[in-house]
């Protein structure tokens, strides 16, 4: 196996009815940093009358400590959020799409053929200031608004994004429906016009299936895997869904794989019970639930 880069997504955690005191989002953020993660997404650029969880956007990315050899990328719909992102001192971004109509209208407000020419816009700012972009694809096992989204629709935008400069495509199961047998169903008809090297998946854990699915798409060559620290976050315009598979709980899995990560599960699981006490909520992560150890 090779050595699998996770990503931790504060941002995706950082959601939710209430809004996450800034000091709180910074502290995450810099404990994150000490755990070994390569990877911390820190927030998004979007509007704040959309979001107004991520107002803070520019105050977290100049209040984090940003280490050396760690990336702090974050989401930037459109030029205006890549402007701003850039302005606040981010040196990657991600734009996000999704393989749902209804749900880009509902999340970004607009088709997916607009959607591609706002991040053409953003690719070519982005390629003038030497600046990685990585795409996010939503919706890809199943749409809130939609219902079945075919694997042909997920490897058509996939490719569309790879196409337009994104170093990565990340594949994201947004309410966490899908099962191993859709995971493979989607990755076979997506890997077919995108490199496995250049793909990621982000699985919510709604159904119970994120590990399973992440199972097997480390079994068909897919090498770096989004989760967010105990597991918090859901998304704005998928009501019901829950977080993205618990950072600790994937760790976790990847260690008996024997799969090196970097992580040091002990500090990882301390961050996650500092944010779970800050927001006076209860762990998703089942390795930090567990009472049993060997
Ligand atoms: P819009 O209203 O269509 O934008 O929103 P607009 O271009 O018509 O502009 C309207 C107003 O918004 C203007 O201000 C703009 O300046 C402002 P006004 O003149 O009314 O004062 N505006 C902005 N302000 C700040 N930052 C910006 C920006 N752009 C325009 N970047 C927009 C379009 C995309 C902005 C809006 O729909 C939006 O912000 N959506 C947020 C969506 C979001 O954050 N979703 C959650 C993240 S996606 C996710 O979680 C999925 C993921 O985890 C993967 C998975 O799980 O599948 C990544
Ligand atoms: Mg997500």
């Amino acid at each position: 196996m090779p050595q699998c880069a996770t990503a931790a997504l504060p941002r995706d955690g950082s959601r939710g009815q209430n809004i996450v005191p800034t000091p709180v989002k910074i502290n995450l953020i810099n404990m994150l940093a000490e755990t070994g993660l390569q990877v911390i997404e820190a927030t998004s650029f979007v509007s704040p009358k959309w979001v107004p969880q991520m107002a803070d956007h520019t105050e977290v990315m100049q209040g984090i400590n940003k280490l050396p050899g760690i990336s702090y990328p974050v989401l930037t719909p459109n030029l205006k959020g890549f402007q701003a992102a850039v302005a606040a001192g981010a040196k990657e971004v991600s734009i996000f799409g999704a393989a749902s109509e209804l749900f880009t209208k509902k999340n970004i407000n607009c088709s997916i053929e607009e959607s591609l020419e706002r991040f053409d816009e953003v690719m070519t700012a982005a390629k003038a200031a030497s600046i990685p972009v990585r795409g996010y694809v939503s919706c890809v096992l199943g749409c809130p608004y939609e219902g079945k989204i075919s694997a042909a629709k997920v490897a058509e935008v996939s490719k569309k994004m790879y196409s337009m400069g994104c170093y990565e495509i990340s594949l994201g199961d947004t309410i966490g429906i899908g099962t191993p047998g859709s995971m493979k169903e989607m990755l076979t008809a997506v890997m077919k016009e995108v490199p496995v090297g250049a793909l990621a998946v982000h699985c919510h854990d709604t159904y119970g299936q994120a590990l399973a699915n992440i199972l097997v798409a480390l079994q068909m060559g897919v090498s770096v895997v989004d989760a967010s620290v105990a597991g918090l976050g859901g998304c704005p315009y998928a009501q019901g869904a829950s977080g993205n598979v618990a950072t600790e709980d994937l760790v976790y899995m990847l260690n008996g794989l024997g799969i090196h990560t970097g992580v040091d599960l002990q500090k990882l699981m301390d961050t996650g019970t500092y944010i779970c006490n800050a927001l006076n909520r209860r762990t998703n992560s089942k390795v930090s639930q567990a009472s049993c150890r060997l």
